[in-house]
């Protein structure tokens, strides 16, 4: 079939779909995907062609077998503002080498390292904690995944102090989600308020990100562990050269960026599907009593936590923090039978393919239990993929699914959390990431196990 007779939604004469998605882009995709089928075509402005692609075995040869046609679209280019040309955005042969060098720091046993530290973070928050309390749960979760990944990256006792560098990507962060979800486009060097925020944020950040580099390199790692470290230290098995201080910089951006919303985001979606499943809740109190009994969770509890392990994952796949991924064809690339030309944007949805009832029985249902199992066997690789695949999969994804587990652990074995207004439904907004609109307003009930 040619492309240009792709069914997809009707348009407008110029903007194409763009208003359509823009209103509800869940609803939109959602709608296309069931109406049009595997590949649904639409137009985001005049010329900017747009397939969604809603069949697993298409979307593995986006990702995997026929990756390298492809580039990452162009929605990310607002983040290289703050991460540079890191792993997560650079392309290519400069992807490779970086993916080559950061992978070792990423292995399962080395951030098994990190565990602790993750739990004495939750523990650190859980004293601004009172029982009956009601607080904005997302921005806790937020906090307290940010704290992760500061001292991930740097370790303990750094000078400058971690709440002002966390306070300066904090800036950054929310910098990059505005303007990524904004409609006008303000050029960097108009002096708005937020501009001029945001240089001054991204300013003190790399002063204090090159201090700490500098003192490292002056200083060697004495014995340090943290991912700086790591970084520092890796060398590339061909050419035997490690990064510049300009690449650790970075990459050190990009794991902040890349590593911090996403998990806080699962983790907001994970109590707000707690507390609208009692039964569910139960049943993660039964396990937590039976393998904790009342301790802190390590690392080595984790392969017992089973039902945890599936909350987590029916999370991912109900409100999976990266709701959709966009790849544009660089040059000419047969993707299921259908030739694409280069600018062609192909758009894959979590979001979609995971509500998708081809896969999964009643889909829009909470229900952990689905991954009590082999589902992820029954079904193809690409109906569930929250953290991508092929080149470019996730390199935090252990990382992430260790900490939720740990979160999740900690924090429900000493609390319950109620919907603050349970009248009242939260919705999903996806921006860069799928977050919880307007925050998570939830009342603290301090648990008494038995
Ligand atoms: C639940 C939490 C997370 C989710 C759902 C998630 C999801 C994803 C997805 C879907 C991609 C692929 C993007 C693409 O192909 O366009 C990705 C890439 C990436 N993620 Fe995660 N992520 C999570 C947590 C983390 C964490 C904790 C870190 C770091 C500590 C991290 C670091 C990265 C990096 C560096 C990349 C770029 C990899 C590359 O292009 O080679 N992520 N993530």
């Amino acid at each position: 079939m040619n492309i240009t007779t792709i069914p997809g939604p009707k348009g407008l004469p110029i903007t194409g779909n763009l208003l359509a998605f823009r209103r509800d882009p869940l609803q939109f995709l959602r709608e296309a995907s069931k109406e049009h089928g595997d590949v649904a075509h639409f137009r985001f402005g005049p010329s900017r062609h747009v397939y969604l692609i809603s069949n697993p075995d298409m979307i593995k040869e986006i990702l995997v077998t026929k990756q390298s046609h492809f580039r990452k679209a162009k929605g990310l280019q607002v983040a290289r503002a703050v991460v540079g040309d890191g792993i997560l955005t650079s392309e290519g042969k400069k992807h490779m080498r970086q993916r080559r060098l950061m992978q070792p720091a990423f292995h399962r046993d080395r951030i098994a390292t990190y565990g602790d530290s993750m739990v004495q973070q939750a523990r650190q928050l859980m004293e601004e904690w009172q029982d009956g309390t009601v607080r904005d749960v997302h921005e806790d979760m937020m906090k307290v995944t940010l704290a992760i990944i500061t001292e991930t990256m740097f370790g303990k006792g750094l000078k400058e102090g971690t709440d002002r560098i966390a306070h300066a990507i904090d800036v950054g962060l929310k910098y990059v989600s505005t303007k990524a979800s904004s409609i006008i486009d303000i050029p960097l060097n108009v002096p708005t308020a937020s501009n001029r925020q945001f240089l001054e944020s991204a300013e003190l950040l790399d002063k204090t990100i090159y201090a700490i580099i500098d003192e490292r390199r002056k200083e060697g790692d004495q014995g340090k562990t943290d991912l700086l470290a790591m970084l520092l230290a890796a060398r590339d098995e061909d050419d035997g050269e490690g990064m510049t201080d300009e690449q650790v910089r970075d990459e050190v951006m990009t794991i902040f960026v890349a590593g911090h919303e996403t998990t806080a985001n699962t983790m907001s979606w994970i109590w707000y599907l707690l507390a609208t499943h009692p039964q569910a809740e139960q049943k993660l109190w039964a396990e937590l009593d039976e393998v904790l009994a009342g301790r802190l969770p390590t690392v080595a509890d984790i392969p017992r936590l089973k039902y945890v392990s599936m909350i987590i994952n029916e999370t991912l796949r109900l409100y999976p923090a990266a709701w959709t991924l966009n790849r544009e064809v660089t040059e000419p690339v047969e993707i299921g039978g259908r030739t694409y030309n280069p600018g062609d944007t192909l758009m894959m949805s979590q979001y979609v393919m995971h509500r998708d009832d081809r896969y999964y029985e009643n889909p829009d249902e909470f229900k952990p239990e689905r991954f009590d199992g082999d589902l992820l066997k029954q079904i193809p690789t690409y109906a569930y993929f929250p953290f991508g695949g092929g080149p470019r999969v996730c390199i935090g994804n252990n990382f992430a699914l260790m900490e939720a587990a740990l979160l999740l652990a900690t924090f429900a074995q000493e609390y319950r959390f109620r919907l603050a207004d349970p009248g009242k439904p939260v919705e999903a907004e996806p921006l860069v990431t799928l977050r919880p609109k307007n925050g998570l307003m939830m009342k603290l009930e301090a648990r008494s196990r038995s």
